[in-house]
């Protein structure tokens, strides 16, 4: 009966885990890796101070590997933006009183900023904001509550069971079969002047940018539909190129805050 009752708990947390594991490793750590190839030579050695040695792409999981310590609860929230039903316009008035993935961004932003935080503060914003601005490019953690961003929307995934969430996290990634730094280094060739037109706006432009990709998502499936080949050769390419725009846009708040 034991043995049951911890094959039960087992399969709970690890359904959990899955369901809460954001952007999933690979695509957060190509996200910082493309950020680290657009840093100035004054940012990145101030994210190596900061960082003690590490790069982007190495503390980009960060904020999801603390969601297991019950210290770091309040964050959860901060991973995802929900705008609520019938608004269109983010406002602080309206916004989840709990703090929102806007709110995290602009929080950790402060804090790399703010001349009298302690080094530990500003270590712990700069692995926050890495993962955040992964977070703000899928689209779906730009999606509706109702739904939980697509969490509660179950679609089968090559014939396993599976989410819409977690297939824009990780399935269609892991099964694209790259590690981070291959995607990271096989991104589309830009001009200097397409690259200005990714990193320009604000964080809330984005945020707008990745929920009108989140309507398209929720249009690309019905509930319990089969998703397979088909799925992936229409959206990673919107995957591959949202790692990239996270990347430049990370590259842009860093080289703005150290210049
Ligand atoms: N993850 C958990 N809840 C979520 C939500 N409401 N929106 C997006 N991602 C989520
Ligand atoms: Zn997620
Ligand atoms: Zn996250």
């Amino acid at each position: 009966m034991k043995i049951y009752l911890l094959l039960a708990a087992f399969l709970i947390s690890s359904f959990t885990f899955a369901s809460e594991n954001d952007w999933g490793r690979t695509g957060h750590r190509a996200t910082g890796e493309v950020a680290e190839q657009h840093l100035t030579k004054k940012a990145k050695e101030k994210v190596r101070e900061i960082l003690n040695g590490m790069n982007l792409a190495f503390v980009s999981t960060y904020g999801d590997d603390i969601k297991s310590d019950p210290a770091y609860r309040k964050y959860n929230p901060w991973h995802y933006v929900n705008l609520n039903p019938g608004e269109t316009e983010y406002s602080k008035e309206t916004a989840n009183p709990d703090g929102d993935l806007v709110h995290g961004i602009n929080t950790s932003i402060e804090v790399l900023k703010d001349k009298s935080a302690s080094k530990e503060d500003k270590e712990f914003a700069l692995k926050m904001l890495v993962h955040f601005v992964g977070d703000l490019h899928q689209p779906l953690h730009a999606g509706r509550g109702e739904d939980k961003g697509g969490n509660d929307i179950q679609v089968r995934w090559f014939g396993d069971g599976s989410n819409l969430h977690r297939v824009w996290d990780s399935e269609m990634i892991n099964d694209f079969d790259m590690s981070y730094s291959e995607l990271a280094h096989n991104t589309d060739a830009l001009s200097k002047e397409q690259i200005k037109n990714i990193q320009k706006g604000s964080v809330l432009d984005w945020m707008y940018e990745s929920k009108k990709l989140a309507n398209q998502v929720y249009d690309s499936v019905e509930v319990g539909e089969k998703l397979g080949y088909e799925y992936m050769y229409n959206w990673f390419p919107v995957v591959h190129d949202q790692i990239q725009k996270g990347g430049l846009r990370l590259a842009r708040i860093l080289n703005e805050i150290y210049r």
